[in-house]
């Protein structure tokens, strides 16, 4: 069996993407590896290792000495922790691909998954189903990070024969890990709010809507597109893949259904401007065609499964 790393893997995304890989690969065969002095009990039943992605030497003796086939690259500041931290997160967000490029480039690497976002989208794109390819004039640091991100990922296909993919991920809504710092991140919280005391300040607007997508979903995208034969992959910056679009005030509306006291009030901050720049909704056509995407989850059935599976 190859060997596969998750880097960043103590995350909302990493920690469901490692479990779910290791069901696939084999525990022994899938490393988590993260900033994070201790592995989290939830991924003890595998290999774990502490590493710094911005430590290039490290990380390259390390898929290199381990003899690691294929990476998931996860660590990156998200979108309201870039703002607060623009240069760092800058470096963070971008020298770590590089590494990673670089080592599939010299051959030591088979495939590589870094995440986009539909942070890489601005102002000036059409809102509403929002096309594969269309105006994108990110104005986020988090943003520009992303689409940078992805015109390198092309580049190191098209000029190297590199086998990178990558998704445009909605707001992922878990419960397995919380958020890490995004502007998303409302989508989360409610639940935790709903149950633990039955109201709920949102930081953003009420009829702010935004692409959102149930964590099982995501994880079972990312892994039928890397497992898609690789003449099926036509885009190779990254997917446009669509869950459901809401409100805050739509997602209470239905949280209101199984609780009907939950109260939800406004008061948007920073996060309300990076938002707005954000579409609507996702048109994901081009991952249906290329390689058979299709979400299983509407805002009606992940609210269901959020609610039942959140402790407080
Ligand atoms: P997260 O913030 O929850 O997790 C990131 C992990 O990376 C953390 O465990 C952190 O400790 C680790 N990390 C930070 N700096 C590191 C370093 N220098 N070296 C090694 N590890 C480091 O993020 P996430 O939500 O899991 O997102 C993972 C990726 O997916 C990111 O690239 C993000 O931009 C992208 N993404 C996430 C979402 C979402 O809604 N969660 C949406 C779109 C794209
Ligand atoms: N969920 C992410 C964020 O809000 C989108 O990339 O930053």
């Amino acid at each position: 069996m190859s060997k596969i790393i998750v880097i960043g893997s103590c995350g909302q995304i990493g920690t469901e993407l490692v479990l779910a890989l290791r069901n696939i690969h084999g525990s022994e065969n899938v490393i988590a590896a993260d900033l994070k002095d201790e592995c989290p009990s939830i991924l003890s039943n595998g290999p774990y290792i502490k590493m710094d992605i911005l430590d290039r030497d490290a990380v390259r003796s390390h898929i290199i000495n381990e003899k690691v086939e294929e990476v998931y690259l996860l660590a990156a500041l998200l979108s309201a922790t870039a703002e607060k931290n623009p240069d760092f997160a800058w470096r963070l967000n971008m020298e770590g691909l590089f590494t990673i490029l670089d080592l599939a480039k010299e051959g030591h690497l088979k495939k590589v998954f870094w995440p986009s976002s539909i942070a890489v989208f601005g102002p000036t794109t059409p809102a509403n189903q929002t096309p594969q390819h269309t105006i994108m004039e990110p104005s986020t640091v988090y943003g520009i990070s992303k689409q940078a991100g992805e015109r390198w990922c092309e580049y190191y296909h098209h000029k190297f024969g590199v086998d990178v993919r990558s998704i445009r991920y909605p707001g992922l809504i878990s419960y397995k890990s919380l958020p890490g710092g995004g502007t998303t991140d409302y989508a989360v919280d409610i639940f935790y709010k709903a149950k633990a005391q039955g109201n709920f300040t949102c930081f953003l607007k009420e009829d702010t809507e935004l692409p959102m997508m149930f964590m099982d979903d995501a994880i079972r995208g990312t892994i039928e597109l890397m497992q898609a034969p690789p003449e099926k992959i036509h885009i190779r910056s990254a997917y446009n893949l669509a869950g459901s679009s809401f409100t805050p005030a739509e997602l209470s509306q239905t949280i209101q259904k199984h609780l009907p006291d939950f109260k939800i009030s406004y008061a948007p901050d920073f996060r309300q401007e990076i938002a707005d720049s954000w579409p609507n909704s996702i048109d994901d056509s081009c991952a249906q065609k290329d390689w058979g995407w299709k979400a299983q989850f509407d805002t009606e059935a992940m609210v269901e499964v959020m609610l039942k599976n959140i402790q407080v």
